[in-house]
């Protein structure tokens, strides 16, 4: 009996000309920070309408090049969920400023702006905001309390808010182009503005060598040969982004009869589906091991969140959300196995079907 292929939940798309692109830089002598490096923030700050880019070693490097761009240090506040990986905390941990965390919106999963405005401070100086699983944060909300706003576009690459692309909007905007992100570089991350300014200040802190004056810098450089590889990704990005809607669409035309809540998507927004998360009320755990059972990969979209792992109570919507979601595997080269998930989550709910309305969440707009 032949054991069944485990599917798993994300996965890097890699083709023969990625493999090319690397090799024709390796065989450059520059191997450090050079001319890709240079392409490859060109054409990043021209895809989001940035006046410039700043390459960095990760999305974390490139975040924490962000608060200190912004001059932001002990005594300083910053803004962030608590419904998102670590990396943003940390960030913020680095730069000595003090992280005051925000319930999310639970239909969205991004910041709540009522919720921002109520945590703000005389000594806040930015919000970090996270266009979490690829759906852009309500960014005009956001703009309109007065605070300088980092875009948080690791899991948004190419996602449009109100017709523009994410990372371009804010003051300051990140990427990141970790193996299994929207476009890869293995690790990697990007800097964006429109601000000159803010783009000379983090390049200038990016590194360390040669320079006339001592100041604390750092070592946050991508390689020469990174770079080709996420140039050479770029240029499929129309393609993954196609794939990623089509399976979103997929999974959507035949999960929504089941008792569980589809991503909600604004008429403002624009989802690019780097996750695809549906909440089942009870269940999670359950869940997860019966898909696992099918040899299909689910996850909680996010691993704890972080008001967890600083021992604070509330965060009524966070719990919510994180007590129910469920990311489903969404990638560019899922192609037909998309079947076998959605066969292993109907098999979950086999009678339960067309019950859907007594757990929906009703759509705030
Ligand atoms: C929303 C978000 N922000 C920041 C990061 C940090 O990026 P990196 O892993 O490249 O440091 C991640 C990475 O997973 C992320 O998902």
């Amino acid at each position: 009996m032949s054991a069944v292929s485990v599917i798993p939940h994300s996965r890097p798309t890699l083709g023969p000309e990625d493999r090319r692109a690397v090799s024709t830089a390796l065989t450059s002598s520059q191997l450090a920070q050079g001319p890709y490096v240079a392409e490859f923030e060109a054409r990043l700050a021209g895809l989001t309408g940035a006046a410039g880019a700043v390459a960095t070693s990760s999305g974390t490097a490139a975040l924490h090049l962000a608060l200190v761009a912004l001059g932001i240090g002990p005594g300083d506040d910053v803004i962030l969920p608590s419904y998102v990986c670590a990396g943003p905390l940390h960030a913020i941990q680095h730069a000595g400023a003090t992280p005051l965390l925000v319930d999310c919106d639970p239909h969205t999963y991004n910041l709540d702006p009522i919720h921002v405005k109520r945590t703000l401070t005389r000594r806040t100086k930015a919000i970090l905001a996270p266009h979490l699983f690829g759906l852009p944060a309500d960014l005009a909300a956001l703009l309109s309390l007065g605070v300088p706003i980092i875009e948080d576009c690791a899991q948004a690459l190419g996602a449009t808010y109100q017709g523009r692309p994410v990372g371009g909007i804010g003051t300051l905007g990140i990427c990141s182009f970790y193996a299994t992100k929207v476009i890869t570089t293995g690790e990697g991350g990007m800097l964006l503005s429109r601000d000159a300014d803010l783009l000379h200040r983090a390049r200038d802190l990016r590194d360390y060598d040669e320079r006339r004056t001592l100041r604390t810098r750092f070592n946050y450089k991508l390689t020469d040969f990174q770079a080709a590889l996420g140039l050479s990704q770029l240029q499929k990005l129309p393609d993954f982004l196609a794939k990623r809607r089509a399976l979103a669409a997929h999974y959507h035309r035949r999960l929504q009869d089941l008792p569980l809540i589809t991503p909600f998507v604004p008429a403002d927004r624009d989802h690019i589906f780097y996750r695809y998360v549906v909440r089942v009320t009870g269940g999670l755990k359950i869940m997860l091991t019966r898909l696992a059972q099918a040899g299909v990969t689910a996850r909680r979209p996010v691993f704890r969140p972080l008001h967890r792992y600083l021992n604070l109570t509330g965060f009524q919507g966070t719990e919510e959300v994180w007590q129910t979601a469920l990311s489903l595997p969404i990638y560019p080269t899922l192609g037909n196995d998309i079947v076998r998930v959605i066969r292993a989550v109907r098999a979950i709910f086999s009678g339960q079907a067309g019950d859907r309305s007594r757990q929906r969440i009703a759509s705030k707009r």
